[in-house]
């Protein structure tokens, strides 16, 4: 088989061309990194759950309306998906307190939100993805307020059908950090679903005894990282 040609390599993953043009192949590494790559560490198998869930998800999302870059899974740890430019946001979605949310405004962990709340940072490591508001994004044209509609209302569906989903084996979702891009599919400008969703870009709780099976694990080192996302891969039926 020819070498594939790398277009990007992030901290988790890295990105091949690939087969046709607006094409490419997305691979999850085991590499995991936290505090803007700080910590670094490897963790046995991560990428091959990570690429399990992620399309288990994505798939399912598809399925309510919601266009994704995935195209479909080609082995393991790798998938097809179509190339899009990336808006350089992470949109955040929370439904309790924790993480940053605590540290930056002194809220009590696990303080259980009203209403979902729905948070821009703007992708720049060297910056540490501050957060931006919405006046931000627009004046420095980072993505079109047309745009923002239609991906806060993506967000929020996708929060909803994730928390059932979770909920139904047992799972709290508690947060979790989505990416959009721009492509062009037959020659039609759309706003697609990007990057992944796993254990490592949510949080996640079990419902009864609230142990987090989710990278927070590895940011803290609670030990049992691999058996957490394995857990959330058999949960979801997914596992072996
Ligand atoms: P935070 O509380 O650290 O801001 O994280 C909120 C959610 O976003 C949490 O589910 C983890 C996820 N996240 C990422 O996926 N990538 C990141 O770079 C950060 C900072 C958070």
């Amino acid at each position: 088989m020819k070498e594939k040609e790398k277009i990007y390599e992030g901290k988790a993953k890295i990105l091949y061309k690939g087969p046709e043009k607006n094409t490419a192949i997305q691979y999850f590494k085991d590499d995991a990194t936290a505090f803007n790559n700080l910590k670094k560490s490897t963790i046995e198998g991560k990428g091959i759950f990570n690429n399990k869930i992620s399309e288990h998800i994505f798939k399912k999302l598809n399925q309510i309306g919601i266009k994704t870059h995935l195209i479909k899974k080609l082995g393991e740890r790798e998938q097809l998906i179509y190339m899009a430019e990336i808006i350089p946001l992470e949109f955040i979605v929370r439904n309790i307190a924790t993480g940053s949310l605590t540290k930056k405004l002194g809220i009590a962990d696990g303080t259980v939100l009203s209403k979902p709340l729905l948070e821009y940072s703007y992708k720049n490591d060297e910056l540490g993805d501050p957060l931006v508001a919405r006046e931000h994004i627009t004046e420095f044209n980072w993505a079109l307020s047309t745009e923002l509609d239609l991906i806060n209302n993506h967000c929020l569906k996708i929060n909803s059908f994730m928390q059932e989903m979770f909920k139904n084996v047992g799972i709290k979702l508690v947060d979790f950090k989505l990416e959009f891009g721009r492509a062009s599919i037959n020659g039609k400008k759309e706003i697609l679903l990007a990057d992944e969703i796993s254990p490592d870009t949510c949080r996640l709780w079990d419902m009864v005894s609230e142990k987090k099976l989710d990278k927070d694990r590895f940011r803290k080192d609670l030990g049992n990282v691999i058996e957490a996302y394995q857990e959330v891969a058999a949960r979801l039926g997914i596992g072996r």
